[in-house]
Formats: structure tokens, sequence, C-alpha cells
């Protein structure tokens, strides 16, 4: 069993060499805080002027680093460095680029403690959350090198055109698009840079990755692996800065030829947009919001439905794309089903992320605090209030700490449609599953969707729902905890551009066009 698969099938019963194992590694990342980093271009980590302090958000006195900031000129940099390296890279015969990723693979596992508290430490992640994200990458890398091979390369061998007069010979070859670029979102630094990432190079491209303004130290992570790995220089560039000028300078870049983006909505469309507006468009991939439902009928099992919907709606204080926030449950059973969730809800342990107790930790910005602030106050009188509240820590007031909250709405209420990304839960009581359906489909968002119900209610449900990712009965989460290999994970509608999942069978020929070859 490897690390990853390891660190998976324990992440709710780990054992204790794990956690001795990430203590020890916080211990020695914490002794190294507070260092200047650079931005990594052509291979090199680059200095630069322009810096931005980055504080733990459990422990806002707590600097972690001070992370250099690119300028547009370094988006040209890094755009031109990505293209100097593509010939080769791409000419590069695919069993080497397989290898190369297999070998950061590995990097990854030896890493994974290292890492793990240092995307810990930036983002505010539980050690078994970080754990996780960090071993995601290497079974990403894992998965698209295995898939390589069973594709032969994507290179196929068609039939002789059968007119003799013809006699030609015929292939279909997959071949990269040229230079990729990947945004990627503060809430999974690590995995989803290098998840497309790992895409985008093994098949035969160059990248360019921005990471979010928050999380500026995960990319640099990945660099490292991917140069120990023995990657070419330029062909993985890493920068950090803000999404409204190097971001926006990076996806209208010229020097670009696809894009892999995922964050919210607004900045997804944006992109999208963008890239019709050309001469020719351009492959996009964009992940974007989730505004994820659960539905509980009369006939479920309430006790696996209040786990299930802990789970989801609070793991990583709200902040996964995937996270629940709205549950439609059957009038009948709302009343039990309440009482169940203040239950879980009230053990739900809120504290600083790094320790052993702690389930789940502060948000990752101020401004995701004050909005979960805002929401409240809006859902607490004219029809709706809090029905169930976790704890805080006692240092609350040291990082942006918010307490899980589940709010009882009127089905009109703005808030059930609105992309909150913060611990709170908005639950509405409906008349029948149909309604549930109804309600749970009209959102502009399609990522994922949990149901809890009877056996002969689930086909129905998967017939209807309109998601991506669909659980059903999960107590260990309604609607997040894919892992690659086993839950592919794409949105459809406002959620994903293109309806093919990461990790999917049907994932990496979007990093690829086609040439369709004859010869006679
Ligand atoms: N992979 C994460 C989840 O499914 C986003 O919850």
């Amino acid at each position: 069993m490897s690390e990853f698969q390891l660190t998976y099938s324990t992440m709710f019963a780990p054992p204790r060499a794990l956690h001795e194992r990430f203590e020890a590694a916080l211990q020695r990342v914490r002794a190294g805080l507070g260092q200047t980093h650079g931005l990594f271009i052509d291979g090199a980590f680059v200095e630069r002027a322009a810096l931005l302090d980055k504080h733990n958000p459990a422990r806002q006195s707590e600097l972690l680093g001070r992370f250099a900031q690119a300028s547009v000129s370094d988006v040209d940099l890094a755009v031109a460095a990505a293209r100097r390296a593509l010939p080769a890279w791409r000419r590069t015969p695919w069993p080497e680029r397989v290898a190369l990723l297999r070998r950061a693979a590995r990097l990854v596992d030896e890493r994974l403690y290292e890492m793990a508290a240092a995307v810990s430490l930036e983002v505010g992640k539980t050690r078994m959350e970080a754990l996780g994200e960090v071993a995601e990458v290497s079974a990403f890398c894992d998965i698209y090198a295995r898939q390589m091979e069973e594709n032969g390369g994507y290179d196929r061998a068609l039939p002789d055109d059968p007119l003799p007069t013809m006699k030609s010979r015929n292939r279909s070859v997959m071949k990269p698009y040229g230079v990729w670029a990947v945004v990627a979102p503060f809430n999974f630094p690590f995995a989803l840079a290098g998840g497309p990432t790992a895409a985008a190079l093994v098949t035969g491209n160059t990248v360019v990755l921005k990471g979010s303004v928050e999380t500026p130290w995960s990319g640099l992570l990945l660099a490292q692996c991917l140069k120990d790995a023995g990657l070419p220089d330029g062909a993985f560039n890493c920068l950090a800065g803000d999404g409204a000028n190097v971001g926006e300078a990076l996806i209208q870049h010229d020097g670009i030829a696809g894009i892999t983006f995922t964050g919210s909505y607004a900045v997804g469309m944006h992109i999208l947009r963008a890239q019709v507006n050309r001469r020719w468009p351009r492959p996009c991939i964009a992940e974007m919001g989730g505004k994820n439902a659960a539905i509980v009928t009369a006939r479920a099992n309430l006790d696996v439905a209040a786990q299930g919907i802990v789970r989801s709606a609070f793991g990583l204080s709200g902040q996964k794309c995937s996270a629940l926030s709205r549950v439609y449950v059957d009038r009948s059973v709302a009343d039990a089903l309440i009482e169940r969730l203040r239950a879980a809800v009230a053990k739900v342990a809120v504290g600083e992320p790094q320790r052993e107790a702690s389930w789940t930790g502060p948000v990752a910005t101020r401004a995701a605090q004050v909005r979960h602030a805002d929401c409240r106050r809006q859902l607490d009188g004219e029809g709706a209030r809090i029905v169930a509240e976790g704890p805080l820590p006692p240092d609350a007031g040291e990082g942006f700490y918010c307490a899980p909250l589940v709010a009882e709405a009127p089905l009109d209420h703005p808030l059930w449609r609105k992309e909150i990304f913060a611990p709170l839960v908005m639950l509405g009581r409906v008349d029948n599953a149909e309604q549930a359906m109804a309600e749970a489909n009209a959102s502009d968002f399609g990522l994922t969707a949990g149901f809890f119900g009877a056996e002969d209610e689930v086909d129905w449900f998967l017939e209807n729902i309109e998601a991506g990712v669909v659980y059903v009965n999960r107590p260990l989460g309604a609607t997040t905890g894919a892992w690659p290999g086993y839950q592919p994970f794409g949105g459809w509608k406002g959620s994903g551009s293109t309806g093919k999942a990461l990790a999917s069978f049907h994932y990496l020929p979007q990093y690829m066009r086609e040439q369709s070859q004859t010869r006679i």
C-alpha cells in the first residue's frame, strides 16, 4: 500500500505514527518560517523586490514567509521560458514524460509530511486534510502516467484506406497544444496546481502556474518537486500574484495555448468569455463554484444523514467547492434530523488546525470571516433561524475562526442561491422528494450532490440530479471527499466548462489536439 493510500484509508482513524511524523515535520517547517521566497521561472527561483507577507490564518501573529509577487513583465518572462522549453519537451517520447511524472510522485510521497505541514499552515487546514491534499498530487501523477501507458500515448493506427487506388496508411495522433496556464485556487493550492500541471506536462505541454494570492507557498513546493524530478528548465514556471493584474495578464497572453482555471464562477466565466474573443478560440477547462445540495427523504437513515451533512458542510470550514450548503429534508423527519444535527454540530472540534484534536480550523481570510458574519445576520429573523451552532476555540481571536452554523430558512431566502464558502449550511423543509429534487436542481451550479433515502429511491435520484459528482447514503461525506481513481471530480452547469472530471478517463485528452495523418 503506498503512502497516499495509507493516508486516505486512515483518514478517519489515523495511526500514531502518522501523527508523530506530521508533528516532527511541523516542527522542522516552523523552525524555517519567515524566509523570503522567489518566483520560479526558467528552472530557477528568482528574487523580486515586491514581497507579500503571508501570515497563518489560525494565528495572525505568525509570519509564514515573505513571498515575491510577480509583475506583468514576469508573466512575459515565464511564458517566454515555457515557449522555449516547448519544442524539446513536446518531442520527448511520452514514456519519458511518464517516467518524469512518476519520479515527481515519489518525491511528493517522500516529502508528504513536510509539504503537508506547509499546506496546513498556509491554508489553515487540519493535518489530515493537508496530508490528503498533498497525497492527492502523487495520486494524480500516478493515474495520468498510467492513462498515458494504457492508451499508448493516445496514438492510434487507423485502417488503411480500402480503395486500392488510394493505398494510404492512416493514424490519429494526439499532440499538445503548447504552453498551458494553470490558475489554482486558495483552498487546494497544492492539489489543484499539481493535478492540472501533471496532466498538461505528461501530454507534452509546458506550464505557467499562477497560484492564489492567499497561498503563494504551495506552488513553490510543487516547483521544487518537479525540478528535483528532472523536469527541464522552463517546462514549469510558477508565479505568485493577484488575479486582477498577474492572472489577467496570463489568461490574456498571446503565448498561452490553453488554460485550466479552478476558482470562482465570476472569474471562470470571465476567462471563458475572453478565450473566444480572439483570432481563434483556446481550450479552457474551468472548474468553478458549487452550491451543493443534499436531499433527505422520509425514509432516510437520519443518523447517517446527520453525519454526512456535518462532515461535508464543515470540513475545511465549508471552503471546499464540494462543500454541502443546502439540505432539503422531508418535513415529516425534519425535526428529528435537526435534533441529530444539533448534537453533531456541538461536537465539531474547531481549533488550531495543526493540533491533532482539531477537526476543522479557521477560514482562510478575514473577508470570508466577515461574509460568514453577514450571512448569519441575514439568517436571524424574517422566517429564518439558526438551528444548530458549533463551538469556537478559546483562542478564536487569534485567527479567522467562524462557528459552524445550520440555518433553517424559507425556500425563497436569497442565501439559497449564493455561494458562501464558509461553515454555514441552509436547511429547508419540503413536502416530498420531488420538491426536494426541483429545489436541488434550481441552481446555476451542478458540482456535487448527496442523497439520503431508501434503496428503491436511489435510481430515481441518480437519474434526475443535475450534478457531476453524486453520493448516496454516505456518512463520510454527503457531497465531499472525492479521491482520484475512485471519484472523478468535475462539475456541470455553472460549476464546470467541459463536464470532464479530474482524474477521469476523459480528462487527459483535453490537453491535446488531434492530428489525423494520412500518408501514401
Ligand atoms: N476533492 C475534494 C472533495 O471532493 C474537493 O471534497
